[in-house]
């Protein structure tokens, strides 16, 4: 009986010694160690043994019954943690992947460096909605009945009092109608035209701006946007004013900017006039202080409206508005 438990003993070793993962130790686990295994079969053998040797016969069954349970936890644990550390392992040699980080968009980085060179003069910034009355957006604005900027080709209506404002001038009155004066405010947002080429989108971007005191003159706003431009562009970049119309300023003015690509000699870009159309701009028409009720004999002010796409394209050199809203990451990544 001692030679049978010593073999038992020898094959159960060995066979646990040549497993290789943890369900083949399950699996010997189950011959030696089950209820039909070659143990529990031992262990009956005894009980049919003479009493003489009985009792030693048990022990020496037991004690095997014992060293093979701890043997084959011992090789669970084993081979449990060799799986666990190949699965984690490391291989130097393959070339790292890079994290694809976010960052923002280039418009909305040119348009928070627009409005920090005002806030840095001074001027608080105010926001209005996309959809938005014909009131604000034109009537408010001493815009004729029949212009031509209310024309079905430019504006696109929402209903015939709602439309998808065209600019952000409608923050204008907005602002006005809700403070008094010093006012000194810009406003940032999307506006919508009926329009789409190289240069147009049928959605962009403006950045508007309205001063109102007691005593402003047209040399304020000059001073503003010299200083504006020469924040944004470079500190020696020319600027010109040149007459201009808008319902809701007068006298109003254009101003250009001297160009950057050709610095002024003329290229395909200016035209060949030297000169970049940057932005619209004026002393506030009275009717538009009428309509919010500011004395136009007390107040005078000033108002200026910028698209922030064309001052991005000039500012890094592209040549198609479009590159902005195709979400091409390789482009976007640039900046
Ligand atoms: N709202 C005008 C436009 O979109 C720009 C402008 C703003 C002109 C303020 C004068 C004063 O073309």
């Amino acid at each position: 009986m001692k030679d049978r438990i010593q073999e038992v003993r020898q094959n159960a070793l060995s066979a646990l010694e040549e497993a290789r993962d943890e369900k083949a130790v399950a699996d010997l686990a189950v011959r030696f160690l089950g209820r039909k295994g070659e143990v529990s079969a031992l262990l009956r053998e005894v009980s049919s043994l003479p009493v003489e040797v009985r009792p030693e016969a048990g022990q020496l069954a037991n004690i095997l019954k014992k060293e093979l349970s701890s043997a084959f936890e011992a090789a669970e644990k084993r081979l449990a943690e060799a799986a666990a550390e190949t699965a984690g392992t490391l291989d130097v040699t393959l070339p790292g992947r890079r994290l694809a980080q976010g960052r923002f968009h280039p418009l909305t980085q040119v348009c928070d460096e627009i409005c920090r060179a005002f806030v840095r003069m001074g001027f608080s910034v105010v926001e209005g909605p996309e959809v938005e009355a014909d009131y604000y957006n034109f009537e408010a604005l001493n815009f004729p009945p029949e212009h031509p900027a209310r024309d079905m080709q430019d504006t696109f209506f929402v209903s015939e009092k709602v439309v998808l404002r065209t600019h952000t001038s409608p923050l204008q009155v907005r602002t006005m109608e809700k403070t008094r004066p010093p006012v000194r405010v810009i406003a940032p947002g999307k506006v919508y035209r009926c329009d789409s080429d190289i240069t147009h989108t049928p959605m962009f971007q403006q950045v508007e701006g309205l001063v109102v005191d007691e005593g402003i003159r047209f040399s304020d706003l000059k001073g503003v946007l010299a200083a504006f431009v020469h924040q944004i562009f470079a500190p020696d970049t020319p600027l010109r004013f040149r007459p201009s119309f808008f319902p809701f300023t007068e006298p109003s003015a254009e101003v250009d900017i001297g160009c950057v690509m050709c610095d002024g000699s003329g290229c395909r870009v200016c035209g060949h006039t030297g000169w970049l159309e940057i932005l619209g701009s004026g002393m506030v028409h009275p009717a538009v202080f009428e309509n919010v009720g500011y004395d136009p004999e007390k107040y005078t002010g000033f108002a200026f409206g910028l698209g922030v796409e064309r001052i991005a394209m000039l500012k890094y050199g592209i040549d198609d508005i479009r590159r902005f809203y195709e979400n091409d990451a390789r482009f976007l990544g640039q900046f």
